[in-house]
């Protein structure tokens, strides 16, 4: 990757932010999942500086970006072959990877865990900032913690108005986070469900199990509600749309069936094409999160492949709401 492959204004952008990395500052920069939060890896007092700005709570850990498979050892003493050959198949891009850290890794980025998330991004802006930072980059989602991802630079601007640094890179291609897996002696465990599926992992390693929901586990991405948006959320049922004013609704529209009843609509798709419903899912809710509606309702997609991921999404979404929710 060189001067070549942006234009100059983005070229200096990606200069200027790896500089803030490097003096232990946070930027926002923009992955091909989702908009990421970043500081050097190897400084705990810049991957603090994150925590505060989230919100987040310290036993939350974060996922440490790369950008080449030659830097795996500055962060962990995998030599794990299975490692090598998940890298080979999805690296660049949307997998992270969970695997035993090394030394160097400070305890405030894995939460304390002897684990760290490895991920290597696709996105040439992502790539291009953590090279010239010549460091690993520690990053969770732009957002505020437990809100929605955010999928573009004005999604981050809402939540972190005084940033000192976006690079602006347009919307995210893939628009959810990235699946997270987890290697274990007899196969992997998917910690977090995204567009890499699990039969795509399992034609290179078998599968192990589904890891467990367990709330004192530091794995909040696996938290039952980690995605709330601002305004109450449901997933369309008959009983919703029995008990909801549609005419104070947004609708996350995924069929097409039942958007006249709505008062605003935001469609996920044209042809019930799960890719795309997972690219503007989180737009759509931000959408409507700024719009006039007091309440979102988002249709069921079917769960397969990536239908998985985008349902785990929604349902976390529901969780606050349909415990307030009356029988
Ligand atoms: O697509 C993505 O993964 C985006 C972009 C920016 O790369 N990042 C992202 O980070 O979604 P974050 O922090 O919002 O979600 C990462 C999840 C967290 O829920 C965390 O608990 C889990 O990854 N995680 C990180 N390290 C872990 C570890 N060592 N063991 C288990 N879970 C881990
Ligand atoms: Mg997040």
């Amino acid at each position: 990757m060189n001067q070549k492959n942006f234009n100059d204004q983005i070229f200096n952008q990606i200069t200027a932010a790896a500089k803030i990395i490097r003096a232990g500052g946070v930027v926002a920069f923009p992955t091909e999942t989702v908009y990421g939060l970043g500081a050097d890896a190897f400084n705990p007092n810049a991957v603090e500086k994150i925590f505060e700005l989230k919100q987040r709570p310290s036993f939350d850990p974060l996922i440490v970006h790369i950008c080449s498979t030659t830097q795996l050892n500055l962060v962990c003493e995998e030599t794990d072959e299975r490692l090598f050959l998940l890298a080979e198949k999805f690296w660049p891009g949307p997998l992270t990877i969970v695997v035993n850290k090394n030394k160097n890794v400070p305890d405030i980025v894995t939460s304390g865990l002897k684990t760290v998330g490895i991920r290597y991004p696709s996105h040439p802006i992502a790539a291009e900032l953590i090279k010239q930072a010549n460091t690993p980059i520690a990053a969770p989602s732009a957002n505020k913690f437990g809100r929605v991802s955010p999928t573009s630079a004005d999604h981050v601007r809402k939540y972190f108005p005084k940033l000192d640094y976006i690079i602006d890179g347009g919307k995210s291609s893939v628009g959810i986070e990235s699946t997270i897996i987890k290697l274990n002696p007899e196969g992997f465990e998917i910690l977090r469900h995204g567009i890499v599926t699990r039969e795509e992992i399992e034609k290179i390693i078998p599968y192990s199990a589904e890891a467990k929901v367990n709330l004192n586990i530091a794995a909040p991405g696996m938290m039952k509600s980690h995605y709330s948006p601002a305004k109450q959320f449901y997933i369309l049922s008959d009983k919703i749309l029995k008990k909801i004013n549609l005419k104070e609704s947004g609708l996350i529209s995924f069929t097409g069936l039942y958007d006249s009843d709505f008062k605003r609509v935001v469609k996920l798709t044209e042809n019930k094409n799960l890719r795309k419903a997972a690219v503007n899912l989180f737009s759509a809710i931000h959408t409507l999160e700024e719009s006039d509606v007091n309440i979102i309702v988002a249709e069921p997609v079917p769960e397969e492949g990536i239908g998985i991921a985008i349902m785990d999404r929604l349902r976390k979404a529901t969780y606050n709401s349909m415990r307030n929710l009356e029988p």
